[in-house]
């Protein structure tokens, strides 16, 4: 399926270096294959509310478990209740599909666009398409860099970020020299390079101080799960078996980083962090093999989202100024674009409670039978 892999192969060795600008050159052809509508008309799945019709394109399935698990159901309960008809499709990574899916919306009369796009050029694309035929869009969660898009809704990424080193630096406190392989989000995507730069903030500083060591860091090109595995594989026999920490950059990636260090012995004794509080990941906290996870309540990312499209679809500026009262800066379109920046929150073994009592995840999905002694300590019911 990643045919990607062996195009991997030969590349790495020479990545023990700084900086998210190297970039793996892959062609994940597998990533497209799944999924159900491919666009074209009027892309309708669920029954219509009757409301005013709004667009969703999210990006992929495989990077996260968010995607199809949180943001889809939260996104179609907010936007029914804010009186929308919400279509809600996932491109798979495939940037032709974000496309068309596009195209299908935009003449089946959509009144808000709302995008996750995989990459910043073709989201930038997307919402110029839209912008012609009159129609608002909102980023939602990536913000698309040099486009053109009305507001962005999305979580205080760069605090993500921090929060991911801080918790690294805690978990490696007083182990002088530790050192860290760095797996990060795809080179497309601008979060990704807000995590980077928030994790750098705590990180750096202790790179240059010689307190800890950065043996490598490298992007993983649309967040594949399964690249990020065999990356820091080959980072780590290269660096002859030893890390003492690793960020990665979210639940999936961690996931895949500690399926390697248990093939090496190492789990549970390498500090590795994450992103998302997913099922998984939560449960490899209480494993003990993930050290932490950012909680973002999406269901706050879906409210807002819905409130803003409703105005919008009403022109309802009043209400979308009020609620986007926050600002990013687009370097690249030199612009201040509009925004809902919500909060992040560090999650780790002390306070995994804190997720299922917000009502974000069940107690019986992550309460399994490896997992269960560390459920009752923490009074996880
Ligand atoms: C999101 C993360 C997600 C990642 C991979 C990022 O843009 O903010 O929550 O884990 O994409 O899907």
């Amino acid at each position: 399926m990643r045919v990607g892999r062996t195009a991997l192969r030969g590349a790495p060795k020479m990545i023990a270096a700084l900086g998210l600008g190297l970039v793996l050159t892959l062609t994940a052809c597998g990533a497209n294959s799944s999924g159900g509508s491919s666009g074209g008309t009027a892309p309708s799945a669920a029954p219509s509310s009757g409301g005013v019709k709004v667009g969703v394109i999210l990006p992929e399935t495989d990077s996260s478990a968010r995607w199809e698990g949180f943001d889809k159901p939260m996104l179609d309960k907010a936007m029914r209740a804010a009186g929308l008809d919400p279509d809600i499709q996932n491109a798979q990574g495939d940037e032709q599909k974000f496309s068309t899916l596009a195209d299908g919306m935009i003449s089946s009369g959509v009144k808000v666009l709302v995008i996750a796009s995989i990459s910043s050029d073709g989201g930038s694309a997307v919402a110029a398409k839209a912008k012609a035929q009159g129609i608002p869009v909102i980023d939602y969660d990536r913000l698309n860099l040099g486009g053109t898009s009305d507001y962005y809704v999305s979580f205080d990424n760069e605090k993500v970020g921090a929060l991911q080193g801080q918790g690294l630096a805690q978990a490696l406190q007083g182990k002088q020299g530790a050192q860290v392989i760095q797996i990060e989000g795809a080179p497309t995507d601008n979060n990704a390079t807000l995590f980077y730069n928030g994790q750098q903030t705590v990180l750096k500083p202790m790179y240059d101080s010689g307190q800890l060591k950065l043996v490598a860091n490298q992007a993983i090109d649309k967040w594949d799960n399964q690249v990020g595995g065999t990356t820091f594989e080959q980072l780590l026999t290269g660096n002859g078996g030893q890390v003492d920490g690793v960020v990665a950059a979210n639940d999936g990636l961690a996931g895949a980083v500690v399926t390697v260090l248990t093939k090496y012995g190492l789990n549970g004794k390498v500090a590795v962090t994450g992103q998302d509080a997913t099922a998984d990941g939560l449960q490899a906290i209480l494993r003990g093999d993930q050290y932490m996870t950012v909680f973002k309540p999406i269901q706050e990312e879906a409210d807002a989202t819905a409130k803003l499209a409703a105005a919008l679809a009403k022109g309802d500026t009043a209400t979308t100024d009020r609620t986007a009262t926050q600002t990013v800066d687009d370097p690249k379109g030199n612009r201040e674009v509009k925004s809902v920046l919500l909060t992040p929150q560090l999650i780790t073994k002390d306070n995994v409670k804190t997720v299922v009592d917000a009502g974000y995840i069940n107690a019986s999905e992550i309460c399994v039978q490896a997992t269960q002694a560390a459920c009752d300590a923490a009074g996880i019911k």
